[in-house]
């Protein structure tokens, strides 16, 4: 569309099918940033969208234009800086371990964080269960903490794609939150504007994900890696299962806690140790500091046995005035519940399925999510020791235990845990926690798909 920029001729034009030029979502997208496109012409484009759809240069002009509509930061550090971002799910604090796992493997991570969003965690949130640790620091401090300690875990800054933070809200209350395109360029303005080199994408699926079918996970993950590689940035998806938990707790401190232990070798979790290295090894191959994504998992393992990825962590807590110990120590940092109990059960058997976006809901219902924006939430709050698919449970073997304010929360909660688990007979089909890749082979590597 040459000439004079009309808003509505662009909402037109996509409300009738049309392709849209880059210029003209450019256009759209500054104007909505400057006040010139008003919020009613933003929810009219967004539902033209969410019916008519976007092809892959659409898609990729919108989220550039997104990006462009605030700072992009330029970064001049020894190393590559790449970026994980996960499509949420439970139980789900991989971000706390692959963020010094990479910065001890020679990348720097700049990783910029969201909230809870519905029924998932936000590691957020999880960290301001840390003592004084500043998710939200000054942007001289954010710059220093990633070039010292290499990584930095730190909440998203006004002057970072301001037009998403806007487009979010309107899509929100106009029923257009559910178009891939708009999800697209929503998630990566704000990963893209962190001024990324490599970027690896953990696409969850099954009951605990937003997208609990295969096929929805699927067209998510294209989506999102062939934008990104469009907009300049080299990223591939891991597709990862959300059909339990992945770690064996859910709520904010109790999987801050989960962490430490994982970083310091004392327990770790089988399945999230998977997820965690798997996207390690594929953001270390696609950065160029391993050869291969089997290399990038060797070295991810390695800086995770060897203890570097715990120092790299106690070295960000440290900078951002948190504990320089959590590692070692969180049971002396993090807040506990008054109440904490086993959550039994009658039935005996082994677990064959968990409705883990219940198990979400009911870590809301104890204080450990939001129900409402402006809510605030209990840290100390959630469950652990939570049993996975196939555990044999039973009476003496409990489905996990509730971390509750009072007794009426926790039992509550352990009622609700109680209806997420369905005890079978025999073990069920567990899937494996890396359900496939999607993404161009990394460089290097000899094939791959
Ligand atoms: N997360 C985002 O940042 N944006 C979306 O549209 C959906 C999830």
């Amino acid at each position: 569309m040459a000439g004079t920029f009309l808003p509505q001729e662009v909402i037109r034009a996509k409300r009738d099918g049309a392709t849209l030029a880059g210029a003209d979502i450019r256009a759209l997208i500054g104007g909505l940033a400057d006040g010139s496109v008003t919020r009613e012409q933003a929810a009219a484009f967004a539902m033209a969208v969410f019916f008519r759809g976007m092809d892959m240069a659409e898609r990729v002009a919108l989220t550039k234009a997104m990006r462009d509509s605030g700072a992009v930061l330029a970064w001049d550090l020894p190393g590559p800086v790449v970026d994980k971002h996960s499509t949420g799910g439970v139980g789900d604090n991989v971000s706390l371990m692959l963020a010094p796992a990479l910065a001890a493997c020679g990348a720097f991570v700049p990783m910029i964080s969201g909230r809870g969003l519905g029924h998932t965690g936000g590691t957020l949130d999880k960290l301001d269960s840390v003592p004084g640790y500043a998710t939200q620091p000054d942007a001289e401090t954010f710059r220093r903490v990633v070039r010292e300690a290499g990584c930095a875990i730190i909440g998203q800054t006004a002057d970072l794609a301001p037009a998403d933070r806007t487009l979010y809200a309107i899509r929100d209350v106009t029923g257009t939150v559910e178009s891939l395109d708009l999800i697209t360029a929503s998630i990566l303005s704000k990963k893209l504007a962190a001024g990324l080199d490599a970027l690896v994408l953990d696409v969850k699926c099954g009951s605990g994900a937003f997208m609990a079918r295969r096929e929805d996970a699927d067209a998510l993950a294209g989506s999102l890696v062939g934008v990104a590689n469009g907009a300049g940035c080299r990223a591939s998806a891991l597709l990862t299962d959300m059909s339990e938990p992945l770690a064996s707790a859910a709520g904010n401190a109790l999987e801050v806690a989960n962490a430490c232990a994982f970083l310091s070798g004392h327990e770790i979790d089988p399945r999230l140790w998977d997820v965690t290295v798997a996207l390690g090894g594929e953001a270390l191959a696609l950065a160029g500091l391993a050869p291969d994504a089997a290399t990038g998992r060797a070295r991810i393992a390695d800086a995770l046995q060897s203890g570097r990825a715990a120092e790299r962590f106690d070295a960000m807590c440290r900078a951002l005035g948190g504990p320089g110990d959590l590692v070692e120590n969180f049971t002396a940092h993090l807040p506990t519940a008054p109440v904490v109990q086993d959550v039994a059960t009658d039935a005996e058997g082994v677990v064959a399925q968990i409705d883990t976006r219940a198990l979400g809901v009911a870590v809301i219902g104890l204080g450990g999510g939001r129900a409402r924006a402006e809510d605030r939430i209990d840290p100390r709050v959630g469950f652990d020791r939570l049993a996975g698919l196939g555990v044999s449970v039973g009476p003496g073997a409990p489905l996990g235990r509730v971390h509750a304010a009072d007794a009426a929360s926790a039992a509550r909660a352990a009622e609700a845990l109680r209806g997420a688990y369905r005890i079978g007979d025999a073990a069920p089909d567990i899937p494996e926690p890396v359900l496939g890749r999607v993404g161009p082979p990394p460089p290097g590597a000899n094939g791959g798909g």
